[in-house]
Parts: structure tokens; C-alpha cells; sequence
């Protein structure tokens, strides 16, 4: 049998009434485990298991001998982080990564679920890979990643996308080697998403994208459950790695030359929360993790509820805990934060902010905002306005309210229309604009730290590396300067960049 033979027989296998949608395992048998939101939703008292024995089986050993990988990432860090997992284990298979999906064997979306467009380029690239899938039998084609842990979208892939091979979701992705084992031997889509979390596995193989800059996972999950959002469905409950095996994962990056770190969780602040055994938070995890020889360590993202004192009090010791810190707002109005379920007021995120300015002065705030919530009133919107100068963030990632089928909020009637709701996104934007420029213009004339992360895209004579305080610094510069901090004269600020010239590199901050 051919492949386009194999393809037809696989959709004429596949049920294309509505009617046998709800019961698709009788069709797929060992090959299908449906995701459901319903019991994503559910949080168990279960205790986290930790695992340290991940390994490749012998079985599969070789398996990808003489084959390439291509992982596109759409959505947010933990993502990217997740395709740096993928593609160690990819590797530890002995597949080779290539850069084009036409030189593939294997091609994965790691999707992104959080708002209605994420979802829609991916249908939109799917399309696409289709003629590629025809025109090449063996390619296997993956989606995983938080739009797989949807129902709605499974069916859709399973209705409307059958040269697909597989689906998995955000909990499973060290079945890789088990996923693509059966992928090649299926005649059927492999569709296995957990939508209860799993454990936590400590010692993935990864490749890293990146020398100088380092994600490093400290919680998974969700608890918050925003009237708005998706991820609590699709990264499933909170889950903190333990102390030892971030500090140890951090020491170890150091070690190897990297020289900025980022700590990542859906809500970091309710890092050690769930901790059984030992009191230990976000504050004591980042005061543990000043000790490390490493000149930069951020953290994303943020919550307002749960930032607490000590964490205020670590970050104001600085050192390499950067000033600089993200924390969403969503909106200025304590109505909306109230239906959006936020769990603090105006006042109360307001009050934090008049905290973390008076420890740390020169500290940079950014936030995410939603506008157009459901029923969201002029006044309220104003609101957001009047928020956003009186903390004066120096910028924020702007967003229309998207319905995500399966959270409350998308059940909610909403008398405010499109055009409103774009109307107050450019108003948004044009102010989100002006701070930024009023903020990178404070920077003129300043010297500031540069980590050099490389040649700028547009020029290769013009490096271009973050400030402590995240802000993207191009001068020019030797490519010795690569990979180093280095100090950098601020001449010129434009809304969202800096232009400067490096001081003599002797004067410039010695690598660690
Ligand atoms: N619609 C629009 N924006 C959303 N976000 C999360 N869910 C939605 C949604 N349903 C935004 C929030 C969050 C950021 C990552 O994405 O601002 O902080
Ligand atoms: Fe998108 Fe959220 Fe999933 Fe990240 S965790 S990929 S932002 S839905």
C-alpha cells in the first residue's frame, strides 16, 4: 500500500459523523485516550511523585538513526522550554535536528491554547503540511503541546486533519520515544493526552537553543483558575520541583558558561506551595539562588496574590537578581478583576507596587493586560488606563479578551463589541507606546550592563544584547564581545531599543 492508499484507508477508518464523536475509542482502541477538561479541572490531594530515572529504553534505541526532527513553538518560555526537552530526547534517539520542515522525518507543533489566533495559525500551518505529508509517505506529524490537551480540538484534528500521526499533550512529553514507537507502527492517529498531570521528572535529556540564556523550570501547573484562562486545564495543578534539583540545574548552566537564567512557572509565586515537607517559597529559593555564581536570574510570571514580603525583601538584596520585575495586572477595574477572578483589588495590586518600589526603587515593572472582558464599561476601561500611569509600567503585553471554550468566562453574554474592543486596544497600545519611549529615553546618557547575545538581525557589524532591566541595547561592538556582559553608552533611545556604543572593553565587566 502507498501512503496517499495508507492516508485514504486511514480516513475512511476514521468516523466523520458528529454523532460517534463522543465515543471514538472503539475506533482507536490502544491508540486513543481523550483528553476531557472536565477532569483537568478536578485537584486531587495526591501527593507529587518525583522521578530521577528517566531513560531511553533499549528498545527504542537508534530509533531515529540516519532521521531528521523539526519542532515549530508557538506560544509562551515554557514551550520553548518544553521543545528543548523534545528535541533532547529526539537526539538521544539519534535523530539529527534540521532547520526546514522539508528536510524532516519527523515535523511537531508544540502548540499554544491561550487565545483564539494562537489556535488558528496552527490550523492555518497544518493546512499547509498537508501537500508536504502527500508528496512525502514516511514524514510522521505531530501536534502536542496545550492545544492537544483541548477535546474540541482533538476531535477537529481527528475529524478534519487525518494525515496527522499524533497527538500528545503537556503531561506526557517523556513518552516521546513510546508516542513515536507506535506513530510508525499505527495504522491509526496516536492520540494519547493525560488530562490529569503527571508526575515530576527530573533528569529529561535537553538541548538547550541557546549559550548565554537558560530557561529553568521551577513549578508546573496552575491552580488560579481566572475565569479567562485555559492553562490550569492544560498544565494541570501546581506542582513545585524540589529546591535541590533547581539550585543544582542552575549551579550546572553556571558551570557551563551561561550567564542569565530564567525561572519559569505559570505562577511562580505559588512556588513551594505545595510542599508537604519543608516551608520554603519563592523568597528563600531566590535569596538560595543569589549564592549562585551567575551574573543574571529573572523569574516569569508573576502573580499579584501571591507575591509576598520576603520575596520583596530578597530582590531589594539585588546582586544577580535583576530589577526587573513582570506582573499582570489584566485590568484596572476591581469589577472586572473581581469576575475575572483574580483575587485582589485595585487598591490591593496597587499597595504591592508601592511595596516593591519603596525596597527596590529602580526596579522596571511591565504587566500583561486583557481589554474588552466581557461587559467591560467604558469607566472600567478607564480605569485600566489610569492603573497603567499610575504605576507608569515601563511596557505591557496587550490583548483583546479571547473566550476559550471551557472556562467560565466564555459562557458569560458580552454586550461589547469587536470594534469597541479594538478602539481600546489602540488606545492602549498608544500609551503602552509612550511610557516605553518616556522610559527608554530615561536611559540616554546612562552606561549600562549588556549581556552581548549576538550580531543584531538587520546588521551583522551592530551586536545587540538585554539590559538587567530586559531592554534590547544594538552598538558596535568586537564579536569577541559575544556571549560577555560588557558596559554599554546609552546615546540614543527609539520606543522600543537602545543605541549605543560600547566603553573600552577593559573597562567591561569580567565573564565569570
Ligand atoms: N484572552 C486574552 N488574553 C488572555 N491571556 C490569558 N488568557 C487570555 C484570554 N482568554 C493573557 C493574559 C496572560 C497572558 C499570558 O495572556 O494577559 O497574562
Ligand atoms: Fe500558551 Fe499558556 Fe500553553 Fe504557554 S502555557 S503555550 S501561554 S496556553
Amino acid at each position: 500500500m502507498n501512503e496517499k492508499q495508507r492516508l485514504e484507508s486511514q480516513q475512511a477508518q476514521r468516523p466523520k459523523d458528529s454523532k460517534v464523536e463522543k465515543d471514538y475509542s472503539k475506533y482507536f482502541q490502544s491508540v486513543y485516550m481523550p483528553p476531557s477538561l472536565k477532569d483537568a479541572r478536578r485537584r486531587g490531594r495526591e501527593e507529587v511523585k518525583y522521578h530521577d530515572d528517566f531513560k531511553i529504553d533499549t528498545r527504542y534505541q537508534g530509533m531515529g538513526d540516519g532521521r531528521k526532527f523539526y519542532i515549530r513553538t508557538y506560544g509562551c518560555q515554557m514551550n520553548e522550554h518544553d521543545t528543548e526537552v523534545m528535541a533532547g530526547i529526539f537526539l538521544s534517539l539519534g535523530y539529527e535536528p534540521t532547520e526546514t520542515v522539508e528536510d524532516a522525518d519527523v515535523i511537531l507543533l508544540n502548540t499554544c491554547a491561550i487565545r483564539e489566533n494562537a489556535e488558528n495559525k496552527v490550523f492555518g500551518e497544518l493546512g499547509h503540511l498537508k501537500s508536504l505529508k502527500l508528496e512525502k509517505p514516511d514524514l510522521l506529524l505531530g501536534v502536542c503541546g496545550c492545544m492537544a490537551q483541548q477535546e474540541s480540538v482533538v476531535n477537529r484534528i481527528l475529524q478534519k486533519h487525518q494525515f496527522v500521526d499524533m497527538i500528545f499533550g503537556t503531561h506526557n512529553i517523556h513518552r516521546l520515544p513510546e508516542i513515536l514507537s507506535e506513530a510508525y507502527m499505527a495504522k491509526e492517529m496516536v492520540v494519547e493526552v493525560w488530562s490529569k498531570e503527571g508526575d515530576v521528572i527530573e533528569n529529561l535529556p535537553k538541548v538547550r537553543a541557546g549559550k548565554i540564556k537558560g530557561w529553568v523550570n521551577i513549578m508546573y501547573g496552575c491552580d488560579k483558575f481566572c475565569t479567562y484562562c485555559i492553562v490550569p486545564y492544560t498544565r494541570g495543578k501546581e506542582r513545585s520541583r524540589r529546591p535541590e534539583d533547581i539550585i543544582q540545574e542552575v549551579r550546572q548552566l553556571a558551570a557551563h558558561g551561561y550567564q542569565e537564567i530564567t525561572l519559569l512557572g505559570q505562577n511562580v509565586n505559588a512556588y513551594g506551595k505545595d510542599f508537604e515537607d519543608i516551608e520554603y517559597r519563592l523568597g528563600d529559593l531566590m535569596d538560595d539562588l543569589r549564592k549562585v555564581n551567575i551574573p543574571r536570574i529573572r523569574f516569569t510570571t508573576s502573580h499579584p496574590r501571591d507575591f509576598d514580603d520576603h520575596l520583596i525583601e530578597v530582590l531589594a538584596k539585588k546582586g544577580n537578581l535583576a530589577e526587573h520585575i513582570h506582573l499582570p495586572v489584566q485590568s484596572g477595574s476591581s469589577d472586572i478583576l473581581k469576575i475575572m477572578g483574580r483575587k485582589y483589588t485595585r487598591e490591593q495590586y496597587l499597595e504591592l507596587v508601592r511595596k516593591i518600589k519603596a525596597a527596590i526603587p529602580d526596579v522596571s515593572l511591565t504587566t500583561d493586560i486583557i481589554v474588552g472582558f466581557p461587559n467591560e464599561t467604558d469607566e472600567q476601561f478607564e480605569e485600566t488606563m489610569s492603573l497603567y500611569k499610575e504605576v507608569g509600567f515601563e511596557t505591557a503585553y496587550t490583548f483583546i479578551y479571547s473566550p476559550r471554550e471551557g472556562t467560565p468566562a466564555a459562557k458569560m453574554q458580552d454586550n461589547v463589541s469587536m470594534e469597541v474592543k479594538r478602539e481600546r486596544l489602540q488606545r492602549l497600545n498608544d500609551l503602552v507606546n509612550e511610557y516605553s519611549r518616556k522610559a527608554m529615553e530615561s536611559f540616554e546618557g546612562q552606561t549600562l550592563e549588556v549581556l552581548v547575545e549576538g550580531e543584531s538581525k538587520n546588521n551583522p557589524e551592530i551586536l545587540s544584547g538585554y539590559t538587567r532591566k530586559n531592554k534590547l541595547v544594538n552598538f558596535r561592538g568586537p564579536k569577541s564581545a559575544i556571549g560577555k556582559l560588557v558596559m554599554v553608552k546609552i546615546k540614543k533611545a527609539k520606543t522600543w531599543t537602545l543605541d549605543g556604543e560600547m566603553v573600552d572593553i577593559s573597562e567591561s565587566v569580567e565573564v565569570i
